[in-house]
């Protein structure tokens, strides 16, 4: 395993799965009964923006960096970066949260969340990044695994972040089989996959076969900010949401284009909403 999401931590990519993601757990919040949050890929739970290795990419300074003092931002954003802002209390951004440190400052005491993290020393991090909380529950564990040791939860509702690094090229392949037998087990869920765009085709290709295996209701959100047929680098991204609330769409729309006008390249790349 070589990635470390260290490098990549608050890019234009990260921004868009945590805004996304803090919608999907808003629409949870909106029902007194518990929920059951699960982070296949979890990561460390929070990055220095000053290490050696985000000082190295500066990827940040294409994401975070670009909207952090942003004064008004639409909804969803605005709990985004109060977020943000809450593990920096010096106001200036070093510090960046991961997915399940987003996630957990929203939980309220009836739900959980469990994480899974392959990497040794991520999940070392993680670990020690919730010690003794019995909300969390921290497991070195493979992330697809993860999928059919704790699903279905007891629990009535679930959002499921499905985050992988693509670090293999057969990660694709390996989503199209885990998904529809995990889905199968555990029909009502919200699944929230997160995709890279490099390769306009290959995603396309991703996308048509999950809509091939999958015929819950789907929502397909994507941003990119470079041209999507440069094979240099990661022109953008997308997110896969299955079974998403009503009407998510809509609230996504504004939320998208504020984030493709401040974060696009020269007005390069696009953002898109279709339902499947
Ligand atoms: C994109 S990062 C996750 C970022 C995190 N979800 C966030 O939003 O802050 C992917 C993570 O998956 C971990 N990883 C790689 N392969 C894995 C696997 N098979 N199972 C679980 N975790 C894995 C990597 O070490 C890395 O920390």
């Amino acid at each position: 395993m070589n990635y470390r999401h260290s490098y990549h931590a608050g890019n234009f990519t990260e921004v868009f799965k945590h805004v996304i993601l803090i919608g999907l757990v808003q629409h949870l919040l909106k029902k007194e009964s518990s929920f059951c949050y699960l982070d296949t890929h979890s990561g460390t739970g929070c990055y220095d923006l000053l290490s050696e290795a985000a000082q190295k990419t500066q990827e940040f300074t294409l994401g975070i960096a670009k909207i952090y003092s942003e004064k008004n931002p639409p909804d969803f954003v605005k709990d985004y970066l109060q977020c943000v802002k809450k593990i920096n209390p010096n106001s200036e951004l070093q510090f960046y949260p991961g997915s399940p440190y987003f996630v957990k400052e929203m939980l309220r005491k009836q739900d959980r969340m469990i994480l899974s993290e392959l990497h040794p020393e991520d999940y070392q991090l993680l670990k020690n990044f919730f010690p003794h909380d019995k909300q969390v529950a921290v497991h070195h564990q493979d992330g697809y695994q993860s999928l059919k040791a704790f699903l279905p939860p007891k629990e009535r509702r679930s959002l499921v972040l499905i985050d992988p690094s693509y670090e293999s090229s057969d990660e694709f392949e390996k989503l199209l089989k885990w998904l529809p037998e995990t889905i199968k087990r555990w029909e009502t869920g919200i699944y929230a996959i997160w995709y890279p765009i490099k390769n306009r085709s290959a995603t396309d290709r991703f996308l048509k076969s999950l809509k091939e295996k999958i015929k819950h209701p789907f929502m397909i959100a994507e941003l990119s900010i470079f041209p999507e047929d440069t094979s240099l680098q990661l022109n953008g991204c997308g997110m896969a949401i299955i079974n998403p609330p009503w009407q998510f769409d809509l609230k996504m729309q504004g939320v998208l284009s504020w984030l493709w006008h401040r974060l696009s390249i020269d007005n390069k790349g696009r953002f898109s909403l279709t339902s499947a």
